[in-house]
């Protein structure tokens, strides 16, 4: 059968967008931050994603669009019977860990679209609100079915192809997201203490940063832009011959900046405002957010849009996550897309479940003093991704024919500049990647 195509190039930078901006941005962001300084934490993760994190989108881009292939088989293909196809499997490993917690943080923006539409039960002082989502996460049955049902919206837009579900629904939903995010930001501006809060964003203060902190600034880079994974490797085998891979390469990575820094914008000065903690962690965004909205005219309209975008972003998201291991299931094991979907979400379902029950009856499993929940992203996102980040790199800079690697990268590509940034792109694959992804993890580990 014909490999599946990306109609057009909107769509295609649609579709990774898509993929790299959702719940990374404006709920997992915020609160590593807010947890680690502030603007040391934003200074040190925009340096990843540039210096990082955009050859690293290159080079899983090549890697699929020059073969056509799943990150499994495309190592099968590149380098048979070698080390390197590690990568499909620490790729699948980290796909599933994701959607199982990000099903669920998915799933409490389903609950906070109705909950808007209540008025949060008229609710408004912080205290109230707290308490609220508080109840709620650690309730058994309630999270766990907007989980279920956000998994099966999944499966509707899956079911119906690449071109016609993922990117469609991408065309619509993106523009959108960006329009709604800027009129939160500028509503912003005008809260109390917004000052405040645009210092602790922007006003870089060294001295809160630990080992830890760097690894969550480069765990957060890779898994806000969505490498590491291989999920770019898919992507990419769905991109046209003349698709320009720098140029969607940094157009993702500042897009997917952009919405990061616009989601501080919006949650800091509000965290300041009404005197909540930067450090909240996972919940921040569900508590800070209705704050917000309590105070504004027309707020709860404002809120069931903001919610609404949430769960859209994080669609779009899953998405890509989901199709790393649908496309390996029909190009490794000759499935039919279907049944391939269908094994997908099971496997989400029951992983998801275990990470919405770990906030309540399983809230007392823990592992390094980590919840289920908060295991899985730490797996995922600071030791599995930077992993695959760190292999790929080593595998596009020395290993794949230099020829194949500078023609792919220079296709397509029109203007001076961004044929000119191919050579820094193959350099930092060489020599600053794999050195600096590496320290990074045994310094954040605290093995250094
Ligand atoms: N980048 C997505 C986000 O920021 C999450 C994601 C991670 C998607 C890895 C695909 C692969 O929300």
């Amino acid at each position: 059968m014909k490999r599946a195509q990306f109609a057009s190039s909107f769509g295609v930078i649609a579709v990774t967008v898509g993929s790299a901006v959702g719940l990374g941005n404006i709920w997992r962001f915020p609160y590593e931050a807010g947890s680690n300084g502030g603007g040391a934490f934003l200074l040190l993760n925009v340096l990843f994603v540039f210096l990082i994190g955009v050859p690293v989108v290159a080079a899983e881009f090549v890697i699929g669009r020059y073969t056509g292939l799943s990150v499994r088989s495309a190592f099968k293909k590149l380098a048979p019977g070698e080390a390197w196809n590690l990568i499909g499997y620490t790729g699948l490993a980290g796909a599933i860990l994701i959607l199982g917690f990000y099903s669920v943080v998915a799933g409490w923006t389903m609950e906070y679209i109705f909950e808007s539409l209540r008025g949060f039960g008229g609710v408004e002082s912080v205290e109230g609100l707290h308490g609220r989502f508080d109840a709620f996460a650690s309730d058994t049955w309630k999270p766990l079915l907007w989980t279920l049902l956000f998994l099966s919206a999944n499966f509707i837009v899956l079911i119906r192809g690449v071109a016609g579900g993922i990117e469609k629904a991408s065309n619509f939903l993106m523009p959108l997201l960006f329009l709604i995010l800027l009129a939160f930001a500028i509503n912003s501006f005008t809260l109390d203490k917004a000052s405040e809060g645009l210092k602790f964003l922007f006003h870089p203060d060294l001295s809160k940063l630990t080992g830890t902190s760097v690894l969550d600034a480069m765990g957060q880079a890779f898994f806000s832009l969505s490498v590491g994974m291989g999920c770019l490797i898919t992507y990419a085998s769905y991109f046209k011959r003349d698709t320009p891979l720098v140029k969607t390469s940094v157009i993702t990575a500042s897009l997917d900046t952009f919405v990061a820094i616009l989601s501080g914008i919006i949650i800091f000065p509000a965290v300041f405002t009404f005197g909540q903690e930067p450090a909240a962690g996972p919940k921040l965004v569900f508590e800070v957010l209705p704050s917000i909205f309590c105070h504004m005219t027309g707020g709860m309209i404002w809120s069931t849009l903001f919610f609404i975008l949430l769960f859209v972003a994080s669609l779009t998201s899953t998405l890509s996550i989901c199709e790393v291991s649908i496309a390996y299931m029909v190009d490794e094991l000759n499935m039919k897309r279907t049944k391939a979907v269908i094994i997908t979400i099971l496997i989400g379902i029951a992983l998801a479940s275990l990470c919405s029950l770990s906030f309540g009856p399983l809230s007392d499993i823990r592992i390094a003093g980590r919840n289920i929940f908060d295991m899985f992203d730490f797996a995922a996102s600071n030791v599995l991704l930077p992993i695959g980040g760190m292999l790929v790199s080593i595998y596009v800079g020395f290993k794949m024919d230099r020829m194949i690697v500078k023609s792919e990268l220079l296709k397509g590509e029109k203007s001076a500049a961004m044929r000119g940034f191919v050579r820094f792109i193959i350099f930092s694959l060489r020599w600053i990647c794999p050195g600096a992804i590496g320290l990074v993890f045994l310094f954040g580990l605290g093995i250094f």
